[in-house]
């Protein structure tokens, strides 16, 4: 049995948890390193997995040359500086969402990717969740003909990540468009087929966090430096002719227990809802409506599915699952809704 890939992970927060029992159950790869800039959180982390190869210093893990994929886990100001040293290191990467705030520094990533040759993939878990392959894999067969609209919303309410990573734009590159859009987002263009987004109307709204006593669920109260937006919606015209409708928001008066992560996509010969994975059409025949439901295979939670999924494309030669190119059209759609917004028209893409 060929060797286990060593797997780096860089930034041990919250979302390096979810992705430790990916490395465990993978086939492919081990956890081999962490880094922190945080000593206690390191230490903490190290003690935890077990593991003994700890860098305060991320570039020393980069640089470590039995590590051969880096898993970037920091917030998203430092995911382009780390992925693209670890791309010239000779490392494959995973990064966290969003790949990067901007379509530049997505473009700095996918250079470094072509020079080095290697793997890199946006961890975009929810493309990974059980329902949603399985839908993925019914649409795969053209059932619904050719998708001529979606509409796609995250929508939570008084559920703001209230922490600097998230609600200061220097930090983030924006709010719940960069937070929760990019989920939304790239699930429906893949399920749309990735078609090429051209042209977007969009509004962002700031009327919730800046209301006095205004609080978040998860944080308590929002601080006056919040300088994102706390809602965005948006109409998106792709190249093919289709279109799509995306709303999100943390802060919205919309009835959710925690958040309403919906889409809809509309087609010639059927529409389909995930996440309750129907299939809609008609037999026009026999005047009759057909309701479908999907099965769908337990399976593993998806952050740690994506690590899985990662370590098999390394390990046996196939493409990124997730490319850099999908997260560069989910981002230049959100640079366009903000272009939009400060403009009040709509604004062609041209990246
Ligand atoms: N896929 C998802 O559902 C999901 C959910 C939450 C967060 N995220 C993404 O994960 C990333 C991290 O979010 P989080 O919630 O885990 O944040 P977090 O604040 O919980 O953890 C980030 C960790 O990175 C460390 N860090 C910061 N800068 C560093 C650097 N330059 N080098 C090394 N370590 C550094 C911090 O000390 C901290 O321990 C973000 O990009 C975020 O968008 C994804």
């Amino acid at each position: 049995m060929a060797k286990k890939l060593k797997v780096g992970v860089i930034g041990i927060g919250g979302i390096a948890r979810t992705h430790f029992p990916g490395w465990e159950a993978s086939p492919d790869a081990k956890l081999y390193a962490l880094s922190d800039i945080n000593a206690d959180v390191l230490k903490a982390g190290g003690k935890a997995q077990g593991i003994k190869k700890l860098y305060d210093d991320p570039m020393e893990l980069i640089a470590d040359k039995d590590v051969d994929i880096v898993d970037v886990c920091t917030p998203n100001m430092y995911h382009t500086e780390l992925t693209v040293a670890a791309l010239k290191a000779g490392k494959h990467v995973i990064c966290e969402k969003p790949l990067a705030p901007t379509t530049d520094d997505i473009a700095k990533m996918i250079t470094a990717r072509d020079k080095s040759g290697k793997l890199l993939m946006t961890a975009q878990h929810f493309r990974f969740q059980g329902r949603a392959q399985a839908l993925k894999a019914h649409l795969d067969k053209g059932v619904l003909g050719e998708i001529y609209h979606a509409r796609s919303w995250m929508l939570r309410r008084c559920a703001a990540p209230v922490r600097p990573g998230f609600i200061l734009k220097k930090n983030s590159g924006g709010g719940p468009c960069i937070d929760i859009g990019v989920h939304i987002l790239d699930l429906t263009l893949w399920m749309m087929g990735n078609p090429k987004p051209v042209a977007v109307a969009g509004i962002t709204q700031d009327r919730l966090a800046h209301k006095p006593g205004a609080f978040s669920r998860w944080g308590g109260s929002i601080p006056p430096e919040f300088d994102v937006e706390d809602f965005a919606a948006a109409f998106v015209r792709f190249e093919n002719g289709s279109t799509l409708v995306l709303e999100v928001s943390w802060l919205l008066h919309h009835k959710t227990d925690g958040e309403d992560m919906q889409m809809w996509l509309y087609g010639e010969d059927g529409g389909a809802h995930w996440p309750a994975n129907e299939i809609l059409s008609a037999d026009n025949e026999n005047e009759q409506l057909i309701n479908l439901q999907l099965q769908t295979a337990h399976d593993l939670e998806p952050h740690a599915q994506e690590c899985v999924a990662f370590a098999d494309a390394v390990a046996n030669g196939k493409p990124s699952p997730v490319p850099a190119e999908q997260s560069m059209d989910v981002i230049a759609i959100l640079d366009g809704l903000y272009r939009s917004s400060a403009s009040g028209s709509e604004v062609v893409l041209d990246y």
